[in-house]
């Protein structure tokens, strides 16, 4: 009977460290450089997501509990010291290799003290838990590899300091005084704004998305070339979610854990359109990243906080009118590719259409919230704003459609030829038999 007890409370203090590590992730994430590296960090939010979700659940199961209930302020300082590394290298350190051996080992202990038969399902969370941990360890071994780095002492010793302070987070800590708060809250962490490898970045002379814009409701093999670079460039979102989540404390858990998957989902799309890209042997660096903290001022400002209403006004433009303004033009894409015997983009089309249907549930579930966080943001006709929107974006597309048919279309002009390159290396590695019989689609929308 005198083990009984521990379990949940024991629950909780992972719980808050697991939401913690989630948060440090977000917190630092957007420094990533390498392609898999960005890739890599997206999915383990989304992991991290997912253990303070089988975590939560669990301690629901307990009778008179309550997740995310106050738990020992001596957390939160140790999670407040390693998310304020004194650099990026550290941090990572501090996220993958000390916080979470120290949790592996506290899992490990913890695991001896639940009952393997009245509280096997706790035991199976935490084995799922530290199976999950060990996948990121095996990456931060591949990372160190890549990127060698020693830990900062002075670092390494204050977290020790910690979780002495926390009894290596091996037994429950009593509540006294002030509980903690969320990770960052009481500190003077500022994200920094992402890294984008100077080598991405597009240069004028190959830039074919103008081409792209003009031709794209009348050429099946444009819109192939162009949903490829798009989803690939859809990585920029991902990276701009990262800070949608930090700087919104406020939301409930349920708003993170919803926000996590999209983000992850928007990641992989990147990889999607990047994966489709490399099959035909083009490079990042061929095609031209844009780094969007820059170029889409609706991501929101990467040097400041988000505010409530540019966090609504971001999830708004994304959810609302990009999500939910490219379903037609995607399922024409789908169903072209299809009948035209590329079954490989169609299949990227097919399941970026399931996200996006996901996605914008997301958005519509979420606006509402945020609205509750600023008095100034008009949420009552929020769908009607939205069409509004898309129409307009409609209008000033079509034009620059228009316009960019005035651009130069022969060969020697550079991001011509570039365009007429890519076309002909995809048609080479796999021709679309309805190249020339497909006949005109939908615009693009915005
Ligand atoms: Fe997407
Ligand atoms: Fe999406």
């Amino acid at each position: 009977m005198g083990k009984f007890p521990t379990a949940p409370y024991q629950s909780m203090t992972f719980e808050y460290l697991e939401r913690s590590l989630h948060r440090i992730m977000c917190a630092w994430g957007n420094q990533f450089l390498d392609w898999d590296d960005k890739q890599a960090l997206s999915r383990h939010v989304w992991e991290q997501a997912e253990i303070v979700r089988r975590l939560r659940n669990r301690i629901e199961q307990f009778p008179g509990l309550k997740a995310g209930a106050p738990v020992s302020k001596e957390l939160e300082i140790l999670a407040n010291t390693v998310l304020m590394a004194t650099d990026f290298e550290d941090a990572v350190n501090g996220i993958y290799q000390i916080l979470s051996n120290a949790l592996v080992l506290a899992y490990d202990h913890f695991s001896q003290s639940v009952h393997p038969i009245h509280d096997a399902p706790t035991h199976e969370i935490i084995q799922e838990i530290v199976s999950i941990k060990e996948l990121q360890r095996t990456w931060l071994r591949d990372y160190r590899r890549r990127n060698p780095h020693q830990t900062n002492q002075a670092y390494q010793q204050t977290i020790a300091d910690c979780l002495v302070n926390t009894k290596q987070l091996q037994s429950p800590l009593p509540l006294k005084g002030q509980a903690a708060e969320q990770v960052g809250l009481n500190t003077t962490f500022k994200m920094k704004e992402p890294r984008i490898d100077p080598s991405w970045v597009i240069r004028p002379d190959k830039e074919v998305m103008p081409h792209l814009i003009a031709d794209f409701a009348n050429n099946i093999e444009t819109r192939r070339l162009f949903w490829a670079i798009g989803y690939m460039r859809e990585l920029n979102l991902a990276i701009a979610q990262l800070k949608w989540m930090y700087d919104a404390p406020y939301m409930p858990w349920a708003f993170h854990h919803d926000e996590s998957r999209h983000m992850w989902d928007e990641s992989r799309h990147g990889d999607s359109g990047y994966s489709r890209l490399k099959d035909f042997g083009l490079k990042i660096q061929d095609i031209g990243f844009t780094n969007a903290s820059k170029t889409y001022p609706a991501l929101g400002d990467p040097t400041n906080p988000l505010t409530p209403k540019e966090l609504y006004e971001a999830v708004f433009f994304i959810g609302m009118v990009a999500e939910t303004g490219h379903f037609k033009v995607k399922r024409e894409a789908y169903a072209d590719f299809q009948a035209g015997g590329d079954m490989e983009s169609a299949e990227m089309m097919l399941f970026d259409m399931i996200d996006e249907t996901a996605h914008v549930q997301y958005v519509k579930r979420w606006l509402g919230p945020i609205a509750k966080h600023d008095s100034t943001i008009d949420h009552a006709n929020y769908e009607q704003r939205a069409s509004e929107v898309r129409s307009q974006k409609q209008v000033e597309k079509n034009l620059t459609a228009q316009e960019t048919r005035q651009l130069p279309r022969q060969t020697g002009d550079p991001p011509w030829d570039q365009y007429q390159h890519f076309l002909q290396v995809m048609r080479q590695i796999c021709p679309l038999s309805n190249a020339q019989s497909c006949p005109p689609r939908l615009p693009l929308p915005m």
